[in-house]
């Protein structure tokens, strides 16, 4: 590592000392960051511990939706995203307007939503649920309940599936699991068929239905601590390569390429989140999530039903 670097990493360390600050990183972020966090975590875990912490300063090494879920949990702390153009395109396929028109379709019907979306859809749901909890969250409905779920179809779709539901599905997709390459994993467990295919619920019907494991990134690093196979073919981002390898060093993973000829199994928006970035935000304090207290409002029930919930 870069002397310059390694000051950058001692910098971190101080200000976050200094300026009473808590780093909250999710596994999709680089190893560095992750490294530095004080909890690392999947959308469950760091939602949970957004509403638990008492510090003057959250910075959130995740995207948007995240770093919004804490501001909304954590009104009085002042939240920070190392970049603010860290979107996600799950959450950019429900525009507000159109999601409103959509529910209007369907009135008799209950909105739970994915956390993977805007405030302004939280605010527009009855309960949000995450990839860990989307099973337990439909379940808490009665059977003959009509139930609206969105934005992510492939989630939906697998929730659908292990609840005998038949949920109505908003149309959108993770842009980095939606194309991970079902012919690579084919290719993949013909190399290496002493190997397990785990795989995140984003993941198209065609890979889920190959998996020997479906669950959120903290179920499936879990599960690679406690299984007795030696290899795993991962199908979801690579950032949860790095806490899957420090917790079994001699284990074997190996990512999904995706169907495109580019790193797509990275999430270019979790990975626009670098280490000088982090530095400058907590130096500067900025750039800062804001949101008006009457969104806050709005969206803070639905999560929190999602809180008591789980
Ligand atoms: P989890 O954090 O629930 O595993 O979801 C992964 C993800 O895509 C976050 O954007
Ligand atoms: Fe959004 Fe997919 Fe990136 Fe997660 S991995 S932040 S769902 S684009």
């Amino acid at each position: 590592m870069k002397k310059d670097h390694q000051k950058l990493i001692e910098e971190i360390k101080r200000l976050k000392q200094e300026k009473n600050a808590i780093l909250l990183a999710h596994y999709y972020q680089v190893p560095e960051i992750q490294d530095l966090a004080d909890v690392v975590g999947d959308s469950l875990g760091l939602s949970q511990q957004a509403a638990r912490v008492r510090a003057g300063i959250i910075v959130f090494a995740g995207v948007h939706f995240m770093a919004e879920t804490a501001k909304i949990l954590s009104p009085d702390s002042k939240v920070l995203l190392p970049d603010m153009k860290a979107g996600c395109s799950l959450a950019d396929s429900c525009p507000p307007q159109e999601f409103a028109a959509f529910k209007e379709k369907y009135p008799d019907h209950v909105v739970i939503s994915y956390i993977n979306c805007s405030a302004a859809i939280k605010a527009m749901s009855d309960v949000i649920c995450t990839s860990s909890n989307a099973v337990q969250i439909v379940n808490s409905f009665p059977e003959d309940q009509p139930i609206i779920f969105a934005p992510d179809k492939n989630l939906g779709g697998y929730v659908n599936q292990v609840t005998g539901r038949n949920m109505v599905l908003w149309n959108g997709t993770c842009e980095v699991h939606d194309i991970l390459s079902v012919e690579q994993i084919i290719r993949l467990k013909s190399e290496h068929p002493d190997a397990k295919l785990i795989a995140h619920p984003e993941c198209k019907a065609q890979i889920l239905a190959l998996a020997d494991f479906i669950g959120s990134t903290t179920a499936l690093l879990k599960f690679t601590i406690r299984d007795s196979s030696r290899k795993y073919i991962v199908a979801t981002e690579t950032g949860i390569l790095h806490p899957m390898k420090k917790a079994s060093p001699d284990k074997e993973f190996f990512v999904v390429p995706s169907d495109q000829t580019c790193a797509c199994n990275d999430c270019p928006y979790m990975k626009l989140n670098t280490v000088e970035k982090l530095y400058l935000c907590l130096k500067n304090e900025k750039p800062e999530i804001k949101l008006s207290g009457d969104l806050i409002l709005k969206a803070k029930k639905p999560i929190e039903r999602m809180l008591e919930l789980s």
